[in-house]
């Protein structure tokens, strides 16, 4: 599919006003994407675990413009919308909203036609140091995806899919990995059939029991503001001495994937993931300008994990957003020894102890209203 695919042809119906509810997760790479070129398109494949419980509730209620109203809106600068974060108004959202609203409204072009309230709120503990971007923007094309089936009531659940995976990674990439689970793919990959740039599809080959519930313990080392946002790092790519042959090396460990999802061969699942944990810090501890997001407590926690793991040989590892936080990964069924480990050596590490117990899911879910 290309982009035009995205474009709707005329609506058949329309609607005065409406309400659309969404509740989308978050996800955590385990092949990561970093780097990209113009329009969100990925320097390199990804792939990762969708969660279950980390998400971000929202509700946009729609009211159709007057005549005049719509006019005027045509020809603003900005859309019509207020935005509401647990319960309060905040404006400074709004450009992040703004962004998107002109990105997506090609593809959406009943959006200046309408004023907008959304509402929005997230199961994670706001500044938790959790990106809520990949939730929340994931969320908003769904009930954007919503509103138009409204207007197309003949789409099918697998174009509705398609188009909310494309529309969140205008917002912001990793969210097109969060409409279904348990493992979605992102980008172009020679043996992945169907992989695309434009959006994410749910992984198509084999998965092994292990990994349909998968847990990830999240430990919050550094509940503050990243100082360099993952924009600028992406950016950083260009230019960056290793760039290529980091893309290769995505490539690569997407090849490698395949047989350790079909065989469940977490020996070699752990290798992969620490590996490009790892290179996504290395990456930007080698970029000019470099930068470090891990924190002394990042790295006592990668310490320990090691230390267990080869003294009790359980199947555990780490991998690490674009910040100082650590998501623990295991099998279900190693879960009490590990979280036992998880509390009584690694919890010592986080602020006040805080971690969130979460797992992978199976994607966003519509509350009918
Ligand atoms: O979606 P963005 O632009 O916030 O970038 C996310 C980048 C990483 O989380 C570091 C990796 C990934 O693949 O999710």
């Amino acid at each position: 599919m290309t982009e035009k695919d995205f474009l709707p042809s005329e609506y058949s119906s329309s609607k005065n006003k409406g309400v659309v509810r969404w509740k989308s997760p978050s996800n955590i790479a385990l092949i990561k994407y970093w780097g990209k070129k113009q329009h969100q398109i990925p320097a390199n494949p990804s792939i990762s675990f969708t969660l279950d419980s980390s998400a971000t509730d929202t509700t946009v209620s729609y009211r159709k413009l007057d005549g005049e109203s719509a006019g005027f809106s045509q020809a603003a600068e900005t859309h019509g919308f207020d935005l509401f974060f647990e319960g309060e108004l905040k404006n400074d959202f709004r450009p992040k909203i703004e962004t998107f609203f002109k990105r997506v409204e090609k593809y959406l072009p009943f959006l200046r036609g309408y004023h907008f309230k959304i509402e929005t709120s997230n199961s994670f503990p706001h500044s938790s140091g959790i990106a809520s971007s990949a939730s929340g923007m994931s969320a908003l094309a769904l009930c954007l995806m919503s509103m138009e089936r409204e207007f197309v009531p003949k789409m099918d659940d697998h174009f509705f899919n398609k188009k909310a995976s494309f529309l969140a990674r205008l917002g912001s990439g990793s969210a097109c990995r969060s409409i279904e689970g348990p493992l979605v793919q992102w980008g172009n990959h020679s043996y992945i059939e169907g992989s695309s740039d434009l959006y994410g599809i749910p992984y198509p080959y084999r998965i092994h029991d292990v990994f349909q519930n998968f847990q990830d313990t999240i430990l919050l080392v550094d509940e503050g503001q990243k100082q360099v946002s993952s924009t600028v790092g992406h950016d950083l790519m260009h230019g960056h001495p290793f760039a290529e042959l980091r893309f290769g090396q995505a490539h690569t460990h997407l090849s490698d994937f395949r047989s350790v999802l079909a065989d469940g061969n977490l020996e070699e699942f752990i290798k992969i993931v620490e590996s490009e944990a790892l290179t996504l810090h290395a990456m930007m501890m080698t970029s000019h300008p470099y930068f470090i997001l891990m924190k002394p407590n990042t790295l006592e926690i990668i310490n320990k994990i090691w230390a267990f793991r080869e003294a009790s040989k359980a199947n555990v590892c780490f991998t690490l957003d674009a910040g100082a936080n650590v998501h623990v990964l295991y099998p279900e069924n190693e879960k009490n020894t590990v979280y036992e480990f998880i509390k009584s050596e690694l919890l010592q590490f986080c602020e006040n102890g805080k971690h969130l117990c979460d797992r992978t899911g199976l994607g966003a879910k519509e509350f009918k209203t």
